[in-house]
């Protein structure tokens, strides 16, 4: 039986203020006992993350990570100082990196093989734009960034990571997909898996993430194939993310 994953992406907001004020209210209001949850903070606020979640059962990780262990890299993170902050996660391949920042297939999946080497675990986001989803070609996408993961750390690789399906057209735009429609994907993500392994397949969380809301967060989470969320703007309002969690406990 896969356990429920809610986690929050909080990508470039807060304030020490806000981070100290949102960590404190997770720490009171979400139980962990029948779910997991985490928080993905910027990297400026994970010693503050660190200890306000240390003790509780909410895990943390970073927004992004390099490759490299150390070395001339400006503006990089590595994964060992993650690791020296406790992260347990770090997204990989966020579609705001993949277009902002031009992070490709290939290079998201080098990030998954560095994370997996370091024993942190990568939470690899996928997800069409709408004109992919317009075209008809939304299963052949997903496919394409799962199968380019799956070549550089094989499918147990993969088996060691979690997915977060996140159609780009949904995320911060207030549409979330209907819960079929991302029932429809998520299926779909856990048939091509399962192609390679069916062990895998059973077990591996596939998160949705795209405006997901307290409101919305049950009928999502109810959906055979949806594991729990991966939440943007819902999870910088503690009451909304206070919310979701217990909708996916
Ligand atoms: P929103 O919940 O703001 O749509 O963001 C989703 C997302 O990108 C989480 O990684």
């Amino acid at each position: 039986m896969r356990r429920a994953l809610v986690a929050a992406n909080w990508k470039m907001n807060g304030t020490k203020a806000k981070v100290t004020e949102l960590l404190a209210a997770f720490k009171e209001g979400i139980s962990t006992d029948n779910m997991d949850a985490a928080v993905f903070a910027p990297f400026v606020y994970l010693p503050m993350t660190e200890e306000g979640l240390s003790g509780t059962g909410i895990a943390w990780g970073g927004q992004c990570s390099y490759t490299a262990e150390s070395g001339a890299f400006t503006g990089e993170t590595s994964l060992a100082m993650l690791k020296e902050f406790g992260c347990q996660y770090v997204l990989v391949g966020h579609s705001e990196r993949r277009t902002l920042f031009g992070e490709t297939n290939e290079v998201v999946a080098d990030k998954v093989a560095a994370a997996l080497e370091q024993g942190v675990c990568p939470m690899l986001c996928i997800g069409e734009t709408l004109e992919e989803r317009e075209s008809g070609i939304t299963e052949k996408v997903v496919k394409e960034q799962i199968d380019a993961v799956i070549a550089k750390v094989g499918i147990e690789g993969l088996g060691k990571s979690v997915i977060a399906y996140e159609p780009v057209w949904a995320i911060g735009t207030g549409k979330t997909a209907t819960p079929e429609q991302a029932q429809e994907t998520h299926a779909y993500i856990r048939k091509m898996i399962s192609e390679h392994d069916t062990n895998v397949a059973e077990n591996i969380q596939i998160l949705y993430g795209g405006s997901v809301k307290a409101a919305s967060a049950k009928e999502l989470f109810s959906q055979p194939d949806i594991d729990g969320g991966l939440v943007g703007g819902a999870s910088l309002i503690a009451e909304e993310f206070v919310a979701i969690c217990a909708a996916a406990g």
